[in-house]
């Protein structure tokens, strides 16, 4: 918790004013004297309010971001330093620094850097590795693993560090109302004296909503550049000190800090600081010459103009990528970051610490897309129902409704969680479970509905969360095969009070098998995530990965509830979330594909397809037909179809209730917890319609990613269709 002292209690109006500690560090008209004054008097009064308190109560870590690849001095942070490296002196220079609690080198998940990682293990410094490039995803994964509430940014290649200026940087956050404190908006103080204080919850939204490279490489620029957002303060020096450089960034750069260290540097405890070094540069001038000639800022500017040929680079993609898919072509189906985000996944070697970093990012890019506020990775689409089945608390004696022409996993989860499937009936032309029959169904045990997005198109969702709401039951959507479909003009995923998903690999998206849970409720996203995960204490709706510190006490108790280990592999979260970077693509190719087949048999009168009414956008998982014809078989039209070309197409699965597991009670084994009379309906005669449709549905395959194996398709039933056309009117006359 931080320790923050109101900034109006203690100090008054008249230091609020001081342009110094405004959070709008540009802000800068007051007059200077008066300025001088309120910072000295801040300065002393504060200090002391501080010292006096004790120790801040906020968890204030140093992140020292370090890594082997330079380009113009490979290796530096590990070169020596007198008696220590680099990166030592730089961690030596920081630990003076009294309100800060640990110091961390972060470095990168790139094996180049397995050394800095030996290192610091060598030398007892606490290492955590995080991606190369996204150095902001690194900060806050490290900030989250050590549950920082304030974060003091350090790079390991600055060994002249002053500890008076960072401990100033922190004081000034910790008795002013900030998100983030440094002296680098308007610098003042020599290059490699940079300091940046921010809290843990602006560096969470800005690793949330960044989205330029040089924002993800430099970690901090989110903030600064949203003054309106974040609360700024920028601190200076006295004289303006700005055109000293004293970073290692260069050979030259390197040998003036030698120079300096040779002479300043006695013991290891004797800490050297600001003044001490611009006293040795008036006796000896001549050493600032060694590095002079380099521009500020040099890696952050020239990020800004990488990012800027990386833009132009990027809407030319764009403009490609608009065109591909303006034909509807996008020749396969996995083309993106998906090699990429499992090569980066193989590249931490599946450190402890790195686990849940690639399902998390799937599982925040996953909510952003469907609209909801948490998302919950899984290993399949089936535990998903079955988590949020035990996370609701339905079990043994509870009733579940369900429709019964669906993939049978939304019945095998209700089994699974010892309740009562109860099947209700399906309307003839959208396939969709009907809200009226849901409604027979309900008696005193039922507790939720689970509905399915059949073949993509959700059911009548307003109707269903009436009823749902009378009786206070939940709502599970079952979108397994609906991905960005809506109703009404909202989301697919969004209707219901929860909502479950599949990767399995005939999906929308794929990761070879894999599922998610999205949810509003907080409640819910908090239980589901640890039924899934072991009932972990350390999880919750938004944190799948378990902190290491936490867990090494021998008194931690760990599992708070009972629960299931679901969560899904890094790999397959590697691989979804390259799919999902393309969903729009990949669900319109399936469009596509489905408004392809309804022009072939738009005259037909004898083959209906799924009835998707204006209130619905269908994602076609399949593009589903009734077969409604007085002679021609289920067998007989496939077969005709094949033989024109065609791939085949599926039937719809055998009704759950009529499957074996389910009619045989000695396959069912549960007389345990499903009463007699509730097995005794597992028969033929319950869901007339379902039945009837059930025998009579062709499902084609909408995923061909290019318009060449479509055309295949659409050509064989065309050539079906005018077949048996004419076999019946032959048969007719
Ligand atoms: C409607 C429905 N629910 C659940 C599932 C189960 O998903 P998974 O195969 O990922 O377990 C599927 C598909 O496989 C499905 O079609």
């Amino acid at each position: 918790m931080s320790m923050k002292i109101s900034f109006h209690l203690l100090s008054g109006d008249r230091l609020a004013k001081t342009c110094e500690l405004n959070a709008n560090y540009k802000s800068n008209s007051h007059n200077k004297e008066l300025q001088n004054e309120i910072h000295r008097n801040f300065i002393l009064n504060f200090f002391w309010v501080l010292k006096e308190w004790g120790e801040s109560m906020s968890n204030i870590i140093a992140i020292v971001q370090a890594r082997m690849s330079s380009s113009r001095l490979p290796g530096k942070i590990l070169l020596p330093l007198m008696d220590k490296t680099i990166l030592e002196q730089v961690i030596n220079r920081v630990r003076p620094v009294e309100q800060i609690s640990d110091i961390i080198v972060a470095t990168s998940d790139n094996g180049m850097d397995d050394i800095v990682e030996s290192f610091c293990l060598e030398k007892d410094i606490p290492c955590f590795r995080g991606s190369e490039e996204n150095v902001l995803e690194r900060f806050y994964f490290c900030a989250r693993e050590y549950e920082a509430d304030i974060i003091v940014r350090i790079t390991a290649d600055d060994p002249l560090k002053d500890s008076e200026v960072i401990a100033k940087a922190v004081s000034l956050f910790e008795v002013g109302d900030y998100d983030y404190v440094s002296n680098t908006l308007e610098p003042t103080y020599p290059e490699g004296l940079d300091v940046e204080v921010f809290s843990f919850k602006a560096l969470e939204a800005a690793y949330k909503k960044a989205e330029l490279s040089s924002e993800k490489e430099h970690v901090t620029p989110y903030l600064y550049k949203n003054p309106a957002g974040f609360r700024l303060c920028n601190f200076k020096n006295e004289t303006d000190l700005s055109k000293l450089r004293w970073t290692v960034d260069t050979p030259e750069d390197y040998l003036f800090v030698k120079q300096v260290y040779q002479t300043l540097y006695h013991k290891p405890e004797e800490i050297f600081l600001l003044r001490d070094i611009l006293d040795l540069l008036k006796q000896k001038p001549e050493l600032s010459a060694i590095n002079s000639g380099h521009k500020r800022n040099e890696g952050y500017l020239n990020s800004l103009r990488k990012e800027e040929e990386k833009k132009e680079e990027e809407e030319q993609k764009q403009e490609k990528a608009a065109k591909v898919l303006q034909e509807h072509s996008l020749r396969q189906r996995i083309y993106g970051n998906e090699l990429k985000y499992v090569n980066q996944v193989l590249s931490t070697q599946f450190r402890s610490s790195q686990g849940a970093v690639m399902m998390q990012r799937l599982e925040e890019a996953f909510a952003k897309k469907i609209g909801t506020k948490f998302a919950i990775a899984m290993m399949n689409g089936t535990c998903t129902l079955h988590a949020i089945l035990e996370a609701a608390g339905i079990g043994v004696s509870d009733e579940v409704i369900v429709p019964p022409l669906t993939m049978s996993s939304t019945t095998f989860a209700v089994l699974q969680a010892n309740a009562t499937p109860v099947f209700a009936d399906v309307d003839p032309n959208s396939f969709t479970i009907n809200p009226i029959s849901i409604l027979n169904r309900i008696t005193s045990r039922t507790k939720a509905i689970i509905t399915v997005s059949l073949y993509g198109l959700s059911p009548d969702m307003d109707v269903i969360m009436r009823i749902a709401s009378e009786y206070h039951l939940l709502v599970i959507e079952d979108n397994a095969e609906c991905l960005l479909g809506t109703y009404k003009g909202r989301m697919v995923g969004t209707l219901g009070h929860i909502a479950s998903y599949s990767f399995q690999s005939s999906k929308h998206i794929t990761s070879g098998e894999g599922g998610m849970v999205v949810t509003d409720s907080l409640p819910l996203a908090q239980a589901v995530r640890r039924v899934s995960s072991l009932g972990y204490a350390g999880v919750d709706a938004t944190k799948a990965k378990i902190t290491k510190k936490t867990i090494q006490d021998p008194d931690y108790a760990r599992h708070l509830t009972m629960g299931w280990n679901y969560r899904m592999p890094e790999l397959c979260a590697a691989v979804a979330l390259g799919q999902l970077e393309n969903v729009d693509a990949l669900v319109s190719r399936r469009v596509k594909v489905a408004q392809m087949y309804e022009e072939v048999i738009e005259d037909t009168d004898w083959l209906l397809p799924q009835f998707v009414g204006d209130d619905h956008k269908c994602s076609y998982w399949t593009y589903a037909v009734r077969l409604m014809h007085p002679f021609i078989t289920w067998k007989e039209f496939r077969d005709r179809y094949v033989a024109n070309g065609g791939d085949g197409f599926y039937a719809a699965w055998r009704l759950t209730y009529l499957e074996p597991m389910m009619t045989q009670r000695s396959l069912l084994k549960r007389d345990k917890f499903i009463s007699g009379k509730n097995l005794r309906r597992y028969k033929k005669g319950l869901c007339p319609i379902a039945e009837e449709l059930q025998g009579q549905l062709l499902q084609f395959k909408t995923n061909y990613w290019n318009d060449e194996d479509a055309k295949k398709q659409i050509q064989a039933l065309n050539k079906t269709i005018e077949f048996f056309s004419k076999r019946s009117t032959d048969q007719l006359q």
